[in-house]
């Protein structure tokens, strides 16, 4: 089966390592903003009965999802066989229950508006924590990603006797599997969230950790609260700052600026683009589209 590469709402560094990597050709999809806001999309090469495989960035999602929508009908209009969705990061996967009576859950609603306009999603560590499978709200076939040992590596090349530290309870599936990667110490902390950028962060005694590194380890980092504290904790008990390591820095309203100060590095995967990726997830997304064409 012939595979095409498309994007849009850029991901230059994934995009040109799949170029390479998969020694395909990629298309630009032109999105045309009219005067009052509208889009239109346009493709100009031919897809017809092709496997499109249509990657985008999904951080700050709200703009880019009428866009998206529109690029896979066009894509199917011109003769599509199948368009395939590939979202290093995937967004609206953290409202997973209805933690208020008066609020939705937007995780459903959000797999259930894509869902019908691709025909196969490619992830990385999208954040399952209530929910456990995608394909449990996705009815397209999925692939998920594990950042896990890419993580271990780097952090094994990188930095002497690590403690991986999540900083809170849903953190524990992520610093469980990098842990195990390369059988390193780890320990999750304790959060209670207090409103979008404010979080109280508590744990045990933590005096045995002092001579370790210490790696705070997380899926996102959105506002930054949750890592400030987290940082600020493990200072106070073992008089260091920690590094830190995330799969999906969101860094909103610039959180990046603010949490320096508080970690020795900070590194990323380029699942979402920033100046923080050190690690690339281009390989597990060559694994995807091996497995879903
Ligand atoms: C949520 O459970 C995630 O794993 C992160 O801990 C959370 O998204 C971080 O949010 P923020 O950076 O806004 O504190």
């Amino acid at each position: 089966m012939s595979l095409l590469l498309t994007h849009l709402d850029g991901h230059p560094d994934i995009l040109n390592h799949l170029k390479k990597t998969l020694n395909i050709p990629a298309y630009p999809i032109i999105h045309h903003q009219f005067p009052d806001q509208e889009s239109l999309i346009k493709i100009n090469w031919s897809c017809e009965n092709q496997t499109v495989l249509l990657l985008t960035s999904l951080e700050n999602p709200n703009p880019k999802i009428l866009p998206l929508l529109f690029a896979a009908k066009t894509l199917k209009a011109k003769g599509a066989k199948q368009v395939i969705l590939i979202a290093p990061y995937l967004a609206y996967m953290r409202q997973d229950k209805s933690f208020h009576p008066s609020e939705g859950i937007t995780a459903h609603y959000f797999a259930e508006l894509i869902s019908p306009y691709f025909d196969g999603l490619i992830t990385i560590d999208p954040h399952l924590h209530r929910i456990p499978e995608l394909s449990d709200i996705y009815s397209i076939p999925t692939f998920v990603g594990h950042a896990a040992p890419l993580l271990a590596e780097w952090i094994k090349n990188h930095l002497s006797q690590p403690v991986l530290i999540g900083p809170d309870a849903e953190s524990e599936q992520w610093i469980k599997a990098t842990a195990q990667n390369q059988n390193l110490p780890h320990f999750a902390l304790e959060k209670k969230r207090l409103g979008d950028t404010s979080v109280e962060i508590t744990s045990e005694d933590l005096t045995q950790w002092q001579t370790h590194t210490p790696v705070l380890v997380d899926d996102i980092i959105s506002s930054g609260h949750t890592m400030i504290e987290a940082s600020k904790l493990l200072r106070e008990q073992l008089g260091k700052k920690p590094a830190i390591v995330c799969i999906h820095g969101l860094f909103a309203q610039n959180s990046d600026a603010l949490l320096l100060p508080y970690c020795t590095q900070l590194i990323t995967t380029n699942a979402v683009l920033h100046q923080s990726n050190q690690i690339d997830v281009t390989p597990l997304i060559v694994e995807g589209i091996h497995q879903l064409t």
